[in-house]
């Protein structure tokens, strides 16, 4: 299990950092692909963490450097880059460019990102860099914001710098997560509330280990898809602006305008706010039999019309649901590949973890990385 004192870093060759910022990467236990259409999600924090340490320079320079590839590059601070180059310092180099849009300057700086977030894995590791960047280089302007404004800032950063065009969930729980608490986000007005996770049971993430690629990829063109229906019934329906305006039936009307596939992806996000506001009512009284079912359907949903699962993460979550102790289980984050999300019972739970190890190796020849989680704090500075 990773933890926040395992991920070194770096102390710089002269002077002393002006501040060591940590933010973690998620879970999203229900509530997939609705964030950027206003809807209903239910991620928390986990104990992954990127620590970004930082300093000033006096010569107008941004150095960067990654621990974790042993890399350094640098850019002007004066006038900063306005382009990404498709390379891990977007990341970082696009929330200076969104900072510094909320007047966030800064001049030159040194910063060192080192980080455990599993890579591709739809854990939200560029979202653990893009806000430990952020209170970085707010602590180094002596700047204070709330934490909604960074959570967008950073946004900002991924859809209009790096290129991805990510939904607001990742990056407010990388901010607002809780231990032991999920966190139901309301993604058309942020207003969110905290649901207690019971101490029995344990978050235990299963990474398929096949890779996801986001910036300019299938997530994209999932987006354009729901676009296309929103498009449709708001011609239908001028008060819906996004698809949390929706009712099935509204879906139903149109669905002779739509193509099957649009029809599908507006079915999949318009049933899974509803199924999230299930799930909140059921974890919110520890019924976690039912919390688990929501899951189940969401799992179906997202791969049969949302078709963003995969076979892998379809084995991971077809054993799970066999194995005692498992409430429920379903593929988290964006999807096509990346991690399984699933409920154990804690005194379960690690003979969960070698029972799924044994058997997706059997069915796919791939060996899962699997982490017994439990929901953590969210992001914040620590020198
Ligand atoms: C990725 C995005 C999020 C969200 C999820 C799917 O993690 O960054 O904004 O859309 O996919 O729920």
């Amino acid at each position: 299990m990773a933890s926040l004192d395992k991920v070194a870093t770096q102390s710089f060759a002269a002077g002393a950092p002006v501040a060591r910022c940590a933010a973690p990467g998620r879970v999203n236990l229900i509530g997939e692909h609705t964030d950027y259409s206003g809807g209903l999600v239910m991620p928390a924090a986990i104990d992954f963490h990127t620590v970004a340490t930082i300093r000033s320079r006096n010569d107008a320079r941004i150095v960067l450097y990654s621990q974790n590839l042993a890399e350094e590059v640098a850019y002007p601070a004066d006038p900063l880059p306005v382009t990404a180059r498709k390379h891990w310092s977007d990341y970082p180099m696009g929330v200076a460019w969104s900072l510094a849009q909320e007047g966030v300057r800064v001049g030159g700086f040194e910063l060192s990102l080192a980080g455990d977030v599993p890579l591709g894995a739809g854990l939200s590791s560029s979202a653990s860099i893009e806000v430990a960047t952020a209170l970085a280089l707010l602590a180094l302007a002596g700047a204070e914001m709330p934490l909604a404004t960074i959570a967008l800032a950073c946004q900002r950063a991924e859809n209009a710098f790096v290129g991805a065009r990510s939904g607001i969930m990742d990056q407010f729980i990388a901010c607002a997560g809780q231990q032991d608490h999920a966190l139901l986000l309301d993604c058309r007005s942020l207003e969110y509330r905290l649901l207690p996770i019971p101490p029995h049971v344990r978050l235990v993430i299963c990474n398929s280990m096949v890779k996801h690629e986001h910036a300019g990829g299938q997530y994209n063109a999932r987006r354009e898809e729901v676009e296309e229906g929103t498009r449709i019934l708001h011609r239908h329906r001028p008060s819906i602006l996004t698809l949390r305006d929706a009712r099935e039936a509204d879906l139903v009307e149109c669905r002779q305008q739509m193509p099957d596939n649009v029809f599908r992806r507006c079915r999949h996000i318009v049933t899974e706010n509803k199924r999230v506001e299930i799930a909140a009512a059921a974890l919110e009284r520890g019924d976690l039999l039912a919390f688990g079912a929501q899951m189940a359907e969401a799992h179906r949903s997202i791969r049969d019309d949302f078709a963003a699962s995969c076979s892998e993460l379809d084995t991971l979550v077809a054993i799970a649901v066999r194995l005692p102790g498992c409430y429920g289980a379903r593929m988290t984050g964006g999807g096509f590949g990346g991690c399984t999300v699933n409920l154990v019972e804690e005194s379960k739970a690690e003979q969960f973890r070698q029972a799924i190890h044994e058997e997706y190796r059997t069915t796919t020849g791939i060996d899962a990385d699997i982490y017994l989680c439990r929901a953590s704090a969210g992001a914040t500075c620590l020198t």
